[in-house]
């Protein structure tokens, strides 16, 4: 059992408008003020580059001290490179800039639709460690490697990519540029095919196995879970010793869906 403090985090893909994005985000600041002081978890909320602006300004506006304080913000991704001629592409300086703490990267739809490689996943990690952004960086395997048996060493080779950046981070650093890694296994990614408790958790373990062998700080490293996970197999997968959190895909676009898998309900 890790005692890291459990990461909530919300990846709304390629979803919503402006209003829905403001709408989600007053929802779930009305429902995260009514934790329990100390909290228990960390929330974080990814929403697509045109909606950060008013999704900072909202969180921004709900706790003036500390804009991140109830619910940090993160972006998808980010530029391989740190600036300049590059149409079409956003830096990690820039969401610094425009008030993120967060970016996921290595995402498997980015990785197998968009054909982003291990080589970019590792130059994009640098480039978020340099700006001073957390990463969650997502490594899963397809229905196809699982079936081959091949789901820990397609993972690890997943992570031997970003070892000079994994080496250079300070896990579960408050403050410093922390890494979180995501087991994300493909096949349960928008499918509302969980993988069970039991099952991630072992793969997780793996995880922690792994770091602890390339001499990273193994108890110290969040590794969340991601996939079809929802209020109703939250708890399950939350209480496994090696899972220390969840990345959440559709379920984190309804305010009571994306409360209830951290235990909390909305705001009537
Ligand atoms: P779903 O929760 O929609 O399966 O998506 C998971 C995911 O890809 C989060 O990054």
């Amino acid at each position: 059992m890790t005692d890291c403090v459990p990461l909530i985090a919300g990846n709304w893909k390629m979803n919503g408008t402006r209003a829905s994005a403001l709408e989600l985000t007053r929802g779930l600041v009305a429902g995260l003020r009514e934790r329990p002081p100390g909290g228990g978890s960390q929330w974080l909320v990814c929403p697509p580059f045109v909606h950060l602006p008013l999704v900072e300004a909202c969180l921004r506006e709900a706790t003036p001290e500390d804009a991140g304080a109830l619910l940090a913000l993160g972006a998808q991704n980010l530029a391989a490179t740190a600036g300049g001629a590059l149409t079409g592409e956003v830096s990690a300086s820039m969401l610094r800039d425009a008030g993120c703490t967060w970016v996921i990267l290595g995402h498997s739809e980015r990785r197998t639709l968009l054909g982003e490689t291990d080589a970019q996943v590792l130059a994009k990690l640098q480039r978020a460690q340099e700006a001073g952004l957390h990463s969650i960086v997502c490594v899963g395997e397809t229905e196809a490697q699982r079936e081959a048996q091949r789901t820990v060493p397609v993972i690890e080779a997943q992570l031997e990519a970003l070892l000079p950046a994994l080496q250079g981070a300070s896990p579960g650093g408050l403050g410093a540029t922390e890494v979180v890694i995501a087991y994300e296994p493909i096949w349960a990614i928008g499918t509302g095919r969980s993988a069970t408790a039991e099952l991630a958790q072992e793969v997780h373990a793996a995880i922690r196995r792994w770091l602890g062998t390339q001499g990273l700080e193994a108890r110290a490293t969040r590794i969340l879970y991601g996939g079809s996970v929802k209020a109703a197999n939250a708890a399950q997968l939350l209480a496994m010793p090696d899972i220390d959190g969840v990345l959440v895909g559709g379920a984190s676009l309804s305010v009571g869906e994306f409360l209830g898998i951290g235990g909390l309900s909305s705001r009537p």
